[in-house]
């Protein structure tokens, strides 16, 4: 379609909609590192993550296949909100004074209000398929458990919540819409497991931390045949299912005439950057890209895992439960500031996108969140999108990125992933100057790291 002069919207048709995930594993120059058993220190199995996940999804972690189809129930609930909209920020362009054409995918028109329900509409149906009765897990920002609420009602299956401490007494309103949902949550750290109640007994006022509450899920979960965990990012099939986002974006930027020259992202365990952007790499990977291009992650200068972090084996989890994951981890004992970014607030990063990175397939940059708001402030008021505080990031590295003297007229795309509706705490600490900026806590991380595990490539 030729480009309208002025255009704003990319409308892509519900019969365009993608019907496979796109799996950035079958095009990798380099295959990335396998997970390891904590115990043995060798590369785990499907039996290994059985007690956790169902089949279904366990065989979709350690696919090699460039293509998995989405089932039509998945596609049925999908087409609630999907393909949701690509849209030209240009009164954003124009306060910016850029010649940038900067473009944002917006995922907050999904029933959370963010692109998690992405992956948390086929994880509750494939959990329903297998038998589970209740599905466990952790929310950082409240985005996650309220997706999964949302998916477990429409399948039919219970779902229980560990909020991280902080988030829970930031977003009242999380929670209700959760309990709305019939979902049960609990502030984490919780005195229901014990790991919560370690934590509590050394600090009892614990503002928590994802990596605290993953525990908490996980040693509940793991402990009843009938109960799974499940998880909202980091994990190989959970970036997969983020995939329709840039498979959408694809057609919409053909639609707008375009293909962008930067590709910008927030990244908290790495879903929302992956859903955009490997769709795209892949396409570079497989020599089919219109043109060259940069991949921007951007996270939060106080939780800099990408930037500061190690790349090691590590805990996905506090308390040491979950399989090693080689990634940019900062220590699986950290614990972040409580800035209002709670979903980026991880202490290790998706091993997929640590690999891209390592392998030079993108760049990482760590932003303070005063700079965050700034920016996000001045994209609700021109464009009208009150944004989630993780895509702040997203929305600063794009300003930042149109201000490059090099990136004249060039195309940006970022993922606005999130609405902010549910965030007023943090937006109302923002207006009444508030907010703070943490430094980088470079001891509590040197701790942190110290505690890494002793694996042969570590
Ligand atoms: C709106 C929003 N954006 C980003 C993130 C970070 O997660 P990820 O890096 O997996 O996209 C979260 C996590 O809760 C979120 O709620």
């Amino acid at each position: 379609m030729a480009q309208s002069q002025g255009q704003r919207h990319f409308p892509l048709p519900e019969a365009e909609a993608p019907t496979h995930w796109y799996n950035i594993q079958a095009d990798l120059p380099v295959p990335a590192p396998p997970v390891l058993h904590p115990g043995t220190k060798q590369p785990i199995g499907p039996d290994d993550l059985a007690p956790l996940f169902p089949m279904p999804l366990i065989l979709q972690e350690v696919s090699q296949e460039r293509y998995i189809e989405i089932p039509q129930p998945v596609q049925d609930v999908y087409r609630i909100w999907r393909p949701s909209p690509l849209i030209r920020a240009t009164f954003f362009e124009k306060a910016l004074g850029t010649t940038a054409k900067i473009f944002y995918k917006y995922e907050g028109v999904s029933p959370a209000g963010s692109h998690k329900p992405n992956t948390a509409v086929p994880q509750a149906y494939y959990n329903k398929e297998s038998g589970t009765k209740k599905i466990i897990t952790e929310t950082g920002a409240g985005q996650w458990g309220s997706s999964l609420a949302f998916a477990g009602q429409h399948f039919g299956i219970e779902v229980e919540v560990y909020q991280v401490r902080a988030s829970y007494d930031q977003k009242p309103y999380r929670r209700a819409y959760m309990e709305t949902m019939g979902t049960k949550c609990y502030a984490s750290p919780s005195d229901r497991t014990e790991i919560g109640k370690s934590i509590l007994e050394k600090d009892p006022k614990s503002p928590g931390s994802l990596g605290i509450a993953i525990s908490e899920a996980v040693e509940c979960a793991a402990g009843v045949e009938e109960n799974k965990y499940a998880l909202g990012s980091v994990l190989n099939h959970v970036l997969m299912h983020q995939t329709v986002t840039g498979q959408e974006a694809i057609k919409q930027m053909q639609m707008a005439g375009e293909y962008p020259d930067v590709l910008v992202g927030c990244t908290g365990g790495g879903s929302n950057f992956a859903g955009l952007c490997f769709p795209f790499i892949g396409q570079k990977f497989r020599g089919e890209a219109s043109k060259p291009f940069r991949v921007v992650a951007c996270e939060p200068a106080s939780c800099p895992s990408l930037t500061k972090g190690k790349y090691a084996y590590d805990f996905g989890d506090t308390g040491q439960m979950t399989p090693l994951i080689k990634s940019h981890t900062l220590g699986h004992t950290f614990m972040p500031p409580p800035t209002h970014a709670g979903g980026l607030r991880y202490h290790a990063m998706a091993p997929l996108i640590s690999h891209l990175q390592e392998i030079g397939e993108l760049e990482a940059i760590a932003l303070h969140q005063t700079e965050c708001f700034e920016m996000g402030e001045l994209f609700a008021k021109t464009e009208g999108i009150l944004p989630a505080p993780e895509a702040n990031h997203a929305i600063a590295a794009a300003v930042r990125e149109a201000k490059k003297p090099e990136n004249a007229g060039k195309v940006i795309l970022f993922n606005l992933c999130g609405h902010g509706h549910f965030d007023m705490t943090a937006w109302q600490a923002y207006s009444s100057g508030t907010l703070k900026d943490y430094d980088y806590p470079e001891a509590e991380v040197a701790m942190a790291l110290s505690g890494i595990p002793p694996v042969p490539d570590n």
